[in-house]
């Protein structure tokens, strides 16, 4: 092979065009009676290290491909074994010289030799459909050389039927994994390329359906629904429900029933031209801006969205059908309504299931240039014309694959790629093309291009003010509705501040509501580690853990934040009703278009955190937006206690997402308040024979230090004032955070190394008092901390007493006492639970009693950090001990210390404490917070805010002890 054919293999790498060969873009329909040949399965392969390491004989029928490996595909070839993945947020893992690349550029040579079925028919012609491919590929079949294509998440097609042979087809694909266009798919993500979605043949039959688009609208005055389908090759559509018959390109309008992401209802119909019959399922709805607001059918949404990535541990990008399909049930359950499929189409299958389930879609193009921020823009492709074409390409393979799906409302030119003529470009395009659906690009701050307002991870108060309209901003600008593409960062523990953004969302109409990023942690699993993050390659360049920032964890069991969105943004608030009033439930359907009678409402009565009663209860289907104040029956007779009402809104009947019985929303309400613990302090400490013990009631101290040895039975170990949590992501913060990192400002004052210097131990009448000093080296701030002991003969309480010395500029991260025990394992207690909850994160936090073991109550975050807080605590049991909270206390128990917690990087970092690690015989670390500073989302957002800040400041709290034998 010569040089010079060598260059021409290789030139089209680092060109800028997005590729030669291809048929142009078209509608994508999931089925058709034409027959079709799934080219997945298991591939030969072979990796170089260069784009240019082979010539392209391997494409030639006959090569022998013997000693190659094998893949599968769909797959990428890093993750079966071959070189590995890439961690970057928005860092090119090269030098930026576009549109070259580096001379490392792995490559992989695939090659697939196959028959077409017996039944294949002689005539037609036949398309071979690449679904995905990153990021740039070269195919041959049968030796000839088809053509060359980039856009890794976009469909490419080629006309391949002159070329096929009953038996023996050699297809030979060569994909590098840098090219010109990775230089426009610089998303937060994993680097990995592969031939990672389907290969299909497709028989094309004699007059087959080209590009086809459905136009199916609705008018909300009417109730009409006008369908019209647009179609290349002419023919009928039947939507025999409706009892459509008529040709392409006429309208026929029906009355119908709409579609919405609520009450998601399709109609089956049929595209039939001379040659092939394509199922339709149709979608009526009208999206439209009118009074400056987003609305389907004449009424305004209100997004509950999360951004999704496509994400399989194991798998990477390769998403099965059940994979996605989990995605959909999953949102669905946790009452999410929208997806962004940030930052690219996703696999077609998933929007089939988005049209099905019922979801809103922003469907964005696969573009993202972020990486030239870095050089302040310059060079952006997005803003240099030689780019357009490709840019082009990119919007026509989203909007001609997509434009069929009702559940696509927007469409979105890309994200973070700056600005540019090129995005002008795509947008007028997509304008042009689909006038019916608004335009989304959050880079595009003056809104020149795009039809909506959208920031991400903007602040609070900034979003009110926006809210009520005084942002100011360009004209155009202010007339748009408004929302935040990402926000509630959900890296580590938290997103905080969910409620308080939804709030916002609710109260101002322009507000239209936001997408969580994001859905799903980008860990990869990994022998080693058990899930891995950026870094855990090797990467020269890499973001480490900003890539498992999900709602689920990799394995997609749900963190706590999807449990708190799901409850933050319940379809039905349920809340307690009018003034006085104790046992009237307020009810309000928060829904754009349903009304409640999907849903079955259950009452029940909770004393002392036991069910005593409960019924159903009967509430008016509301329509949406009303709101109902129903009167329970009379709150339970008898001794009392505590008591609570607790309304639960269930799905009446099964649905095609959830069984009957599935809980959509609650609420809970105090009907008799909590009566604080009293213990009369009858007992005097009691000096042991040798001088060296102190006893009071259950409990012995050590005489010289004040420290607590025992209550009962049950030892106790290094029980004292503590302030230090393993900080979250969020505590640390990103990197281009100013100020108020507090994760590295506590760590800077030492709060992680606190001292403790008893400076007296006082046994009086009725109490043991113990009076210290808990403080940094190096600062001359402190804690005056005084321990309290008294008792009644079977129960201890502490009462601690902390005021704050010097000057304090930041605030605590947890203010509480922790103790070691021997051993514990089952835990129960009276508060809120089931899940973990911190200030900000607590809406889901239901008061009952809760029964877990010590592990069950960790939360598992990749990167091990502050976690498993139960808050409102009344009473827990735990290692033999009954501790009863004045007030209610945040409750945390782990196998390990803080200190232990804080230096791992991966779980498997964890292992449980020991005698000799821990410096005692503690097995089981225990806190007990009277409060905890809010977790807020400034691992790419605002920090807590203030209501949820711990100040330092003078504090009084009560704990009492029992052993419980
Ligand atoms: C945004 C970006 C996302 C992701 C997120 C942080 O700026 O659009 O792709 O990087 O920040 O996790």
């Amino acid at each position: 092979m010569s040089f010079r054919s060598r260059r021409t293999v290789t030139d089209h790498v680092e060109d800028v065009s997005p590729g030669s060969g291809v048929l142009p873009p078209r509608a994508r329909y999931a089925s058709s009676d034409a027959m079709s040949l799934s080219l997945n399965g298991s591939w030969r392969f072979r990796l170089s290290r260069t784009a240019d390491a082979e010539d392209d004989s391997f494409a030639e029928p006959g090569y022998d491909a013997g000693d190659w490996t094998e893949v599968t595909v769909p797959g990428h070839w890093v993750l079966q074994g071959h070189g590995s993945p890439i961690y970057t947020n928005h860092l090119y893992p090269f030098p930026v010289d576009p549109p070259r690349v580096p001379t490392e550029n792995p490559t992989g040579d695939h090659l697939r030799v196959f028959d077409l079925p017996a039944d294949w028919p002689a005539d037609g012609d036949a398309a071979l459909r690449f679904d995905g491919v990153e990021s740039c590929a070269r195919v041959w079949l049968n030796g000839t050389d088809l053509g060359e294509f980039k856009g890794s998440r976009l469909p490419h097609e080629f006309t391949v039927g002159h070329l096929l042979r009953p038996a023996g087809n050699v297809l030979a694909v060569r994909v590098h994994q840098w090219s010109a266009g990775s230089y426009l798919e610089d998303q937060d993500q994993w680097w990995l390329p592969g031939i990672f979605r389907d290969v299909t043949l497709l028989h094309r039959p004699a007059a087959c359906v080209q590009d086809f688009f459905v136009h199916a609208s609705y008018d909300h005055a009417t109730g009409a629904g006008t369908l019209r389908v647009d179609s290349d090759v002419a023919g009928r559509v039947t939507v025999p429900a409706l009892d459509i018959d008529v040709a392409t390109g006429e309208p026929a309008t029906v009355p119908v029933r709409p579609w919405t992401a609520e009450t998601p209802v399709l109609y089956d119909g049929v595209l039939a031209t001379g040659g092939e019959r394509v199922p339709l399922r149709i979608g009526f709805r009208t999206v439209e801006l009118s009074d400056g607001l987003i609305k389907v059918n004449g009424r305004p949404v209100l997004f509950k969205g999360v951004n999704r990535h496509e994400w399989h541990p194991e798998k990477g990008r390769a998403l099965d059908l059940d994979t996605m399909r989990e995605d959909v049930l999953l949102m669905k359950r946790h009452n999410i309504n929208a997806v962004r499929t940030s930052h690219y189409p996703p696999h077609p299958a998933f929007l089939d299931l988005c049209d099905e389930y019922g979801l809103w879609v922003i469907d964005e193009c696969d573009l993202e240039t972020h990486g030239f921020v870095e050089q302040d823009w310059r060079d952006n492709p997005v803003d240099d014309d030689r780019w357009t074409p490709a840019l082009l390409d990119r919007a026509a393979r989203m909007v001609e694959r997509d434009k069929n799906h009702p559940s696509v409302v927007m469409w979105s030119l890309g994200n973070e790629a700056g600005t540019g003529r090129g995005l002008t470009a795509m947008a007028e395009w997509i304008h042009g093309r689909d006038p019916s659906r608004p335009l989304h690009y959050e880079g595009d701050r003056d809104c020149r291009d795009t039809d909506v307002y959208s920031r991400m991870y903007a602040f609070h108060e900034e979003v009110e003010r926006i809210g009520e309209g005084l942002d100011g901003g360009a004209h155009r600008r202010r007339g748009l509705p408004f929302i935040l593409c990402e926000y509630g960062h959900a890296m580590g523990n938290g997103p905080g501040g969910l409620a308080d953004y939804q709030r916002l969302f609710e109260r101002y109409d322009r507000l239209q509501g936001g997408f969580v990023w994001e859905w799903i942690d980008h860990g990869i699993k990994d022998d080693r580690y058990g899930y891995a993050y950026g870094g855990d390659f090797g990467e020269e360049l890499h973001d480490g853990n900003f890539v498992c920032d999900g709602l689920l964890f990799p394995d997609r069991s749900p963190s706590p934040g999807l449990i708190e969105y799901k409850k933050v943004i319940e379809p039905v608030r349920i809340e307690g009703g009018g003034e006085g009033s104790d046992s009237t439930v307020r009810v309000t359907n928060l829904q754009d278009f349903a009304d409640l009678s999907a849903l079955a409402f259950e009452w029940s009565y909770q004393v002392e955190g036991e069910t005593v009663e409960a019924g159903a209860l009967s509430v008016p289907a509301l329509a949406p937006g009303e709101s109902a104040d129903v009167k329970l029956p009379g709150p339970p007779e008898g001794p009392g206690g505590e008591t609570h009402w607790t309304v639960r809104a269930l799905l009446a009947a099964d649905t095609a997402w959830a069984p009957k019985g599935h809980v959509v929303a609650w609420g809970q309400a105090v009907v008799a308040p909590r009566t604080p613990p009293s213990v009369p302090a009858t007992e005097r400490p009691v000096r042991g024979p040798a001088g060296d013990l102190i006893t009071l009631g259950p409990a012995v101290f050590d005489a010289r230090t004040g420290a607590l040895r025992r209550v009962g039975e049950v030892e106790v170990t290094g029980l004292r004032l503590d302030v230090w949590r393993a900080p979250t992501d969020n505590d640390d913060g990103a990197e281009w955070q100013t100020g108020t990192r507090y994760g590295l400002l506590w760590r800077r004052l030492g709060l992680h190394r606190m001292r403790h210097r008893p400076d007296a131990v006082e046994a009086s009448e009725d109490a043991l008092t113990v009076r210290t000093r808990v403080a940094p080296a190096a600062r001359e701030l402190g804690l005056a901390t005084v321990y309290r002991w008294t008792s009644d003969g079977e129960r201890l309480r502490l009462t601690v007493s902390v005021s704050p010395e010097g000057d304090w500029t930041v605030p605590l991260p947890r203010l509480g006492i922790r103790f070691g025990l021997s051993a514990a394992d089952e835990v129960r207690w009276y508060g809120g639970g089931p899940g973990e909850a911190y200030p900000d994160t607590r809406s889901a936090s239901l008061v009952a009693r809760w029964d877990a073991t010590v592990d069950g109550l960790q939360t598992p975050y990749v990167r091990p950090q502050e976690n498993g807080a139960r808050a409102d605590v009344r009473w827990a049991r735990l290692g033999g001990l009954r501790i009863e909270g004045d007030p209610e206390f945040w409750l945390t128990a782990r196998r390990w210390t803080s200190e232990q917690l804080d230096a791992a990087r991966h779980l498997t970092d964890l292992t449980p404490a020991t005698a000799s690690d821990s410096g005692s015989a503690a097995g089981v670390w225990v806190n007990l917070d009277h409060a905890q500073h809010g977790i807020g989302s400034q691992s790419c957002g605002p920090g807590p805010l203030p209501q949820y800040f711990l100040r330092a400041e003078p504090t009084e709290f009560s704990f009492v002890f029992s052993a419980t034998g």
